[in-house]
Formats: structure tokens, sequence, C-alpha cells
């Protein structure tokens, strides 16, 4: 198979960790005999700084002109502690979102056995855990009307829904429960917003349409407790936008780390898949940042965007090998880590990917 992806770093930790998102897919390409051509384009802080634009047209362009896109991070201190400043690398990546109609978000969560210590949440709650959210990504607060008034004293953020989002995304989820344990938990706050009282009702409405799926309706107060009390009650969340932000960052400790979790972002055409973890540029440049989200993120377009699902598989096999030979990247590593099993970004990422091709050599000969 040949194929185009588009490498997109960013800022921050975003460039050392799609690196080893790209060294897998490489390894990949070389053992099951397909040809990926890799191509890169700037995005958020990074584009600021060469074209003052946190997405160029340039990158645009690329994108809609390619099979896949490994997404890295985006965002930059200097904006953080400046509520002022009007160009913001934030910006380059939810215009992406919208203009290649990225509605739905994937995210996994589910934690590999041998991290079972990494979290700090006990042992018997998490195993077992393994729920897919579904977070709406091109609506709700996010893209509503904003502004300012009354001598700009008073700042307004508009939540905002129509039928045809939910509908759309609530398909998606509905047909991925099917797949799974037949359930989906549709969470809102529709006692107090209506926005979400539309939410609902589409929900209800879609949900006829998949008489094998159970379909419960949870306010995201609930739904924040329940995750961290019983997260095995959970298979498939369906949400919206900023709900789904706030709750999949939470979730990541299910996973044991921020570090852990991939994402696939899908609609209308090309595919991106991203970790959901930041720049982190507290720790941008020292080599230690955990490789494994974009590893995985890798995993997951070769699967849904190219419809490689062995493949996909064997990179999941060699995280999971990885992870059963004990190595380990700082913010997984526990107590009974050995120091030498600690792994800075590049190690972790070579690891792999000699993982990747042990598991292929190994699968051939038989
Ligand atoms: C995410 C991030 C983004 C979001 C930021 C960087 C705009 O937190 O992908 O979860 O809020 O969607
Ligand atoms: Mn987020």
């Amino acid at each position: 198979m040949k194929k185009k992806i588009t490498i997109l770093p960013g800022d921050g930790i975003g460039k050392e960790v799609t690196a080893c998102g790209k060294k897998v897919l490489e390894q990949i390409a070389e053992c099951f005999g397909h040809e990926f051509v890799f191509d890169y384009a700037v995005i958020g802080h990074d584009a600021i700084e060469s074209t003052g634009d946190p997405l160029p047209e340039e990158t645009l362009t690329k994108l809609k002109n390619t099979d896949a896109i490994l997404f890295g991070a985006v965002g930059h201190p200097k904006y953080d502690n400046d509520p002022t400043l009007k160009v913001r690398p934030e910006q380059g990546l939810l215009k992406m979102r919208k203009e290649l109609g990225l509605y739905a978000n994937l995210r996994p969560i589910k934690l590999f056995d041998e991290l079972l210590e990494a979290s700090s949440i006990k042992p018997e709650i998490l195993r077992g855990a393994d729920i897919l959210f579904f977070r709406e990504l091109t609506g709700d607060v996010y893209f509503g009307e904003r502004g300012r008034k009354n001598n700009n004293e008073t700042a307004y953020d508009t939540m905002i829904y129509s039928k045809f989002e939910v509908e759309r995304i609530a398909h998606k989820a509905f047909k991925a429960a099917q797949t799974r344990k037949n359930k989906v938990t549709s969470v809102d706050k529709a006692n107090v917003l209506e926005s979400s009282r539309l939410w609902r009702a589409v929900v209800q409405e879609v949900a006829k349409e998949y008489p094998d799926v159970t379909v419960e309706h949870m306010f995201v107060d609930a739904a924040a407790m329940k995750l961290i009390q019983n997260p095995r009650s959970f298979d498939v969340v369906l949400t919206g936008n900023l709900f789904g932000d706030i709750l999949t960052d939470e979730a990541s400790q299910i996973a044991g780390s921020m570090g852990m979790l991939a994402s696939a972002s899908v609609g209308d055409k090309v595919g991106l898949y991203e970790p959901i973890h930041g720049s982190a540029h507290d720790i941008t440049g020292k080599g230690i940042a955990n490789p494994l989200a974009s590893i995985l993120s890798a995993a997951l377009l070769l699967d849904i965007s190219f419809g490689l699902k062995e493949e996909s598989e064997t990179v999941i096999k060699a995280v999971e090998k990885t992870l059963q030979e004990g190595y380990r990247t700082k913010d997984i590593a526990d107590s009974s880590t050995a120091l030498e099993k600690i792994l800075g970004t590049e190690v972790m990422g070579n690891v792999i990917s000699n993982q990747v091709r042990i598991i292929t050599s190994i699968d051939v000969n038989r």
C-alpha cells in the first residue's frame, strides 16, 4: 500500500514524540512492504514564529491533500500567561479541526495491565476498565459566538449545538458500541443547559435505530464522579466538545498517565491522529517525554485511516511487550522500576520500533 502521511510536530514535546510515532510507522512500512511517504508542515507557536499565522495556508493545503495526519501538540507558556494576546497557537488546532471537518474525536481509555500501579487510582477499581470516548470536536462553546460588552467588563462564550452535529457523532458512537459492549453513556448538563436538552433529545431519537444498544444519559458532574468511582461501568461515552475535553483528561488517570493516551479525529475526509496531552513545555528538550501516546496514535492511524488492522495490532503488541519487559518512561515508572529500565523519549521509540521488527519476524517464520 502506498500512502502519504503528513507530520505536524507543532510545539514543545510535539516534535520529540511525533519523531517516535514516525519511526514506528517507518518500521511498519518496512516489515509489511508498504510505502509511506512523509512530509512536514508547521502549526501553532512554531508557525506563528515563522509565518505570523498559527495555521498557514500552505499547511492547510498540504493537509487537504494527504492520506493521514500525525499531529504532536500546540501551545506555549508565553500565551498562557498573557490573556491579551490575539494570535494564539491553539487557534491553529481549532481552525484545522473545523476546516478539515474533524467532528468526531475518539479517545480510547484502556489500561495496560503492566501499568496498574502507575495510576493514583486503586488497582482493583481500574482492572479491566475499557472506555471509548466520542468527544464532539467542531461545535459547542469552542466555536459559538463570543465577545466582550459593557465596556469590556463582561465577556461571554456561547454553548451551541445543532441537531445535525449531534446526530452524526451519535451515529458513530452507537455503531462503535455495537462492536464493543453495546452500551452508550451520553453525557450532558440537561438539567440546566438548553443546548444539552437538544443534545439529549437527539441522542434519544438516534438510539431508537440501535435497539441492541443500551443507552444511558448522565449529567456531566455525576459522570466526572462515576469515572473515578467505577470506571468499569462505562463502555462508549458520547459527549460534547467542552465536557469531553475535561472528562478525557480526568480519564487519562485510568490509563496511568496522560502520556499514554492516543486519539483519532475523524469526520468528512482525512483523519488526524494525536496524543491527548499538550506541548508540556516544562519537560520540552529534556528527552524524557513519553512517546507512547504518539506511537499509539500511529496505531490508530493504521487501523482507521488505512484499514491496516494487523499492522495496527502489531504496534499495540510492541508497546505491550515493551512494558512487559519492564521498560518505562519517567511518567509511568514507579518505585519498583529499575533505574536502567527508565528510558528517554528517543530510546523508548527505538525499543518499540525494534519490537515491531521482532514480532513481525516471528510471525513470518510461523
Ligand atoms: C485537546 C486540547 C485542545 C482542546 C487545546 C490545545 C485547544 O486540550 O485536544 O484536548 O481544548 O481541544
Ligand atoms: Mn484537552
